[in-house]
């Protein structure tokens, strides 16, 4: 006999969505990772070709299709700061406009390809997406990171991992105080979240299956997203009774609407004590159990649905406001509603705060 159910079953909801990027900043990569040999991305749906100039040192991001019969620029080669087809030789400068047709008398007027905006901070590389092409909004640059600067810290270790998912179920991550204990075996003593202008952070105070909680010490950790795809984290903790204070990258960029690619990346403040090899080699241990952990959300994302409705319950973080501020991104400038972008803070597990943690471990 089946018992009656008195309510029915919840229905999840996912309309179909504007084909449309989320307005900001992206990472394709750290420094290295673009040279005077084009590199191809697949990313926006499209390919871009990215490749540093031979006379500017500089990064430049064209469309990577020529419009004289399609060729693919990434197969090309750099000549000065341009970028030449392999397939008829058309050259393409930096600002995507032709400057040479070796067999032409004359180059088109309409010669001209979608060079990207580019900006090289921290070690990265990043790359503007905006439906609206308007330039990129000068407030929301990523702020310098100090420490990447100062010598003191090692370099980015970087992973790429490819999920087919979307940018909207990753940043959910930020609100989402409840998988910490299931997914990362984590133990959360406080969880906050603030939220202002093109910014969203997660303050968590608690334990950790990677940064074990030191001699009567806790795990701190602040993760900022500055715009809808580019996140930091700074932690403080102990593994295998070393203090460690480390930063961590949780970067995506779209390779089209159903798939997006994370450069993560990891960097150690450098212990003076050690030798160069014995850092490096802190930090690949770290890096490796760090990529093991990112990976039991990379399970769930690569398998979960898209839901709109998400079925809350009361001790949940708070999902919708951050799904509220990442919709700024995917609104046209002209149309964000303050709701959108104003300072709000919510509490999930009241604890003892990252600044006092941090006091008291001095
Ligand atoms: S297709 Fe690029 S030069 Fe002809
Ligand atoms: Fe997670």
């Amino acid at each position: 006999m089946t018992v009656q159910q008195r309510i029915d079953p919840y229905i999840i909801k996912a309309e179909p969505r504007p084909e449309r990027y989320a307005r900001g900043w992206y990472v394709i990569g750290n420094a290295a990772s673009v040279s005077t040999t084009p590199r191809m991305l697949a990313v926006f749906g499209t390919k871009l070709v990215a490749y540093r100039g031979e006379r500017d040192g500089e990064v430049h991001i064209l469309d990577a299709y020529c419009p004289h019969m399609g060729g693919d620029l990434s197969q090309g080669k750099v000549c000065g700061n341009s970028v030449v087809c392999p397939f008829h030789l058309w050259s393409w400068g930096a600002d995507g406009v032709c400057d040479d047709i070796p067999y032409a008398k004359k180059i088109p007027d309409k010669a001209v390809i979608k060079s990207w905006p580019t900006l090289e901070k921290n070690g990265l590389v990043f790359v503007w997406q905006d439906p609206e092409n308007n330039p990129p909004i000068p407030e929301q640059e990523p702020e310098a990171m100090a420490d990447w600067y100062s010598g003191n810290w090692t370099d980015w270790e970087m992973r790429a991992i490819p999920i087919a998912s979307q940018g909207r179920e990753l940043v959910d991550n930020m609100a989402d105080m409840a998988h910490f204990g299931p997914i990362h075996y984590s133990t959360v003593k406080s969880f906050s979240n603030t939220m202002a202008g093109h910014k969203f952070v997660q303050y968590m105070v608690g334990g950790h299956q990677i940064l074990t909680e030191g001699e009567g010490g806790l795990i701190t950790s602040v993760a900022t997203y500055e715009g809808p795809a580019y996140m930091t984290t700074t932690m403080t903790g102990s593994m295998d009774g070393h203090p460690m204070q480390v930063h961590l990258l949780v970067s995506h960029i779209p390779v089209d609407m159903h798939n997006f690619v994370i450069n993560f990346g990891v960097m150690i403040r450098k212990d003076p004590n050690l030798s160069e090899a014995e850092n490096q080699a802190m930090l690949d241990e770290y890096t490796a159990l760090n990529i093991e952990s990112f990976h039991q959300d990379v399970a769930i994302w690569n398998n979960k649905c898209i839901i709109d409705n998400p079925l809350m319950c009361d001790g949940d973080g708070p999902i919708h406001m951050v799904r509220k501020w990442y919709s700024q991104f995917m609104t046209n400038v002209a149309d964000i509603r303050p709701d959108q972008v104003k300072a709000r803070e919510h509490v999930t597990v009241e604890g003892p705060s990252v600044a006092d943690v941090l006091a008291s471990q001095q």
